[in-house]
């Protein structure tokens, strides 16, 4: 098991990482009063796992999915919480995915003003992306995480254990944002592309999950609070990816992710921000993950959804993250219509090569 620290102004946090981290942390958990946050999908599965670690520590359930992830289930969060008694002393363990981490860390956060979290996340995305660094969030009136605050979790537990009965759309997801992190830091991209033809493979997730987290501490040291820039290095194919995810609600947040990426590079070649070669090689990684990406036929309707993205100063402008070569990227801000016209064409271009 590998262990690193995320030391900010605010808080530590620490990620043990690795086979063996969840028997080994929780043992250490037992001895503290635990109110645990789950999804029915993960209670399922992982219930034995659950009673064995945590024992009668009281609960929440939540109904597995994103639409959880508002307001009322958060304020039954929160009910739940002040049933049991939680206290102060408590800590909030949010096991599951990132809708768990991000509902539950906002609880957490919440209550009391704020009570301890352990995060334990069970998808590749949230063991790669949304269990470090502390963003916590609900969607509101259609707006992805509108409503949310940073709040670091004491400890992160990322153990592959879980990866086991992820489907494998879930890997797929959370590739979307391992390839991410490839387009902003050169030694993984150069892992990426030396096993492309094993990206789904356990021992290649294994290996990249804690170069992933070691990228993204990095990152939020340096930025926790996104305001100095680095980390909205992050958010590179997000701003596309979450417009459509809003619009089509169809897809789940990291294949939305990898089709963001897709035409988010499609307007940095257009523009000229991106080296060729590279970008048609990070073209064909997201491609080994998602083979088939959408030539949506209404994507500038769909597009006009990158308004809400919380880089944009001002709705009629907005601003993108894109690759510009290995290990570099670059924020760029186009107008809205420029922007949805490139996208448009770019669904164009897709639909013409299917035919
Ligand atoms: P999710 O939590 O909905 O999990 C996906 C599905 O997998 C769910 O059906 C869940 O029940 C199931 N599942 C979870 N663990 C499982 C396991 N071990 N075996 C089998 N099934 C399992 O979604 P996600 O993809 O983990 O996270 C997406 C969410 O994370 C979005 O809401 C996104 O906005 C958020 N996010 C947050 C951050 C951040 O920094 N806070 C970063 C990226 C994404
Ligand atoms: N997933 C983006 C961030 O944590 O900033």
């Amino acid at each position: 098991m590998k262990s690193l620290v995320i030391d900010t102004p605010s808080s530590n946090s620490t990620i043990y990482c690795g086979n063996g981290a969840f028997a080994e942390r929780t043992a250490a958990l037992a001895q503290k009063k635990l109110f645990i946050v789950t999804d029915s999908n993960v209670f399922r599965l992982y219930k034995a796992h659950i009673q064995g670690a945590f024992g009668n520590a009281p609960m929440y359930i939540l109904p597995a999915g994103e639409h959880s992830k508002n307001y009322s289930q958060l304020l039954k969060i929160l009910s739940a919480m002040l049933s049991a008694g939680v206290t102060r002393s408590y800590t909030v363990v949010a096991f599951g995915g990132g809708v768990v981490g991000d509902i539950a860390g906002l609880a957490a956060s919440l209550y009391m003003r704020g009570v301890n979290l352990v995060q334990i996340p069970t998808t590749l995305l949230a063991q790669v992306d949304s269990s470090v660094g502390g963003k916590t969030a609900v969607d509101f009136k259609g707006v992805k995480n509108i409503i949310g605050a940073f709040y670091q979790p004491s400890e992160v537990i990322v153990d592959p254990l879980f990866l086991r009965t992820l489907p494998r759309r879930e890997i797929r997801c959370g590739l979307g944002e391992i390839i991410k992190y490839g387009a902003l830091d050169a030694e993984i991209y150069k892992k990426l592309k030396n096993n492309s033809n094993a990206l789904f493979s356990e021992e290649f997730i294994e290996g990249i999950t804690y170069d992933c987290i070691v990228h993204k501490a990095a990152v939020v040291c340096a930025d926790e609070r996104d305001t100095g820039g680095r980390r909205k290095t992050l958010n590179l194919g997000h701003t596309t990816g979450h417009a459509f995810e809003l619009y089509y609600k169809r897809k789940s947040h990291g294949e939305f992710v990898l089709i963001g990426m897709y035409y988010e590079i499609f307007i940095a070649k257009q523009l000229g921000q991106c080296d060729v070669d590279y970008a048609e090689s990070l073209v064909k990684l997201i491609k080994k993950v998602l083979p088939s990406i959408p030539a949506y036929a209404d994507a500038q309707k769909a597009a006009l959804f990158a308004k809400y993205d919380k880089k944009n100063t001002r709705t009629s402008l907005i601003s993108l993250i894109v690759p510009k070569c290995e290990g570099e990227s670059v924020e760029i801000t186009l107008p809205a219509e420029r922007y949805c016209a490139l996208i448009a064409q770019c669904a164009e271009q897709l639909d013409q090569r299917r035919k």
